[in-house]
């Protein structure tokens, strides 16, 4: 038997649909994480609304924002379902990416530098 059972994956069209809104679940996403925290909501220190506020919606600055102790984050745990898609997760662009053509472009003025000296 594997340890990590198989992990559930949830697009954000799907999240979005459980925004706690008229007593439906309320899900947030944490670092890329999904938690169903519904039954959670009443219980938030910080009262229910920080957290409905946040149903459906990447909570991640906002729950970092707020100074939550390690205790906070362990409390978590629980209520996760699954991750987010990877395809809607923020890609992050690198400075300078070069485009696989980028190669093929120097090769050639290369070879015209090339002819040129020679
Ligand atoms: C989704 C967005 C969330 C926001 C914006 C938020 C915001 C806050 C804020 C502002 C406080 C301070 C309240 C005060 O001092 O009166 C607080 C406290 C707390 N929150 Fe949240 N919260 C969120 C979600 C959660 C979740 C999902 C959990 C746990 C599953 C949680 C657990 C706690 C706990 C345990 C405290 C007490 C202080 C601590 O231990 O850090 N919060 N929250």
């Amino acid at each position: 038997m594997s340890d990590k059972p198989d992990v559930k994956y949830y697009s954000l069209v799907e999240i979005k649909q459980n925004n706690g809104v008229n007593d439906g679940k309320c899900w947030i996403i944490y670092k890329n994480k999904v938690y169903d925290v519904t039954d959670f909501i009443k219980d938030h220190p910080g009262g229910p609304e920080l957290v409905t506020e946040w149903g459906g919606k990447d909570s991640t600055k906002a729950f970092d924002n707020a100074g939550h102790s390690s205790d906070a984050r362990n409390m978590l745990k629980p209520y996760k379902i699954g991750e987010l898609a990877m395809e809607d997760r923020a890609v992050k662009q690198t400075k300078n990416a070069k485009s696989p053509n980028a190669q093929v472009r120097r090769s050639i003025a290369s070879i015209v530098t090339c002819g040129l000296c020679g």
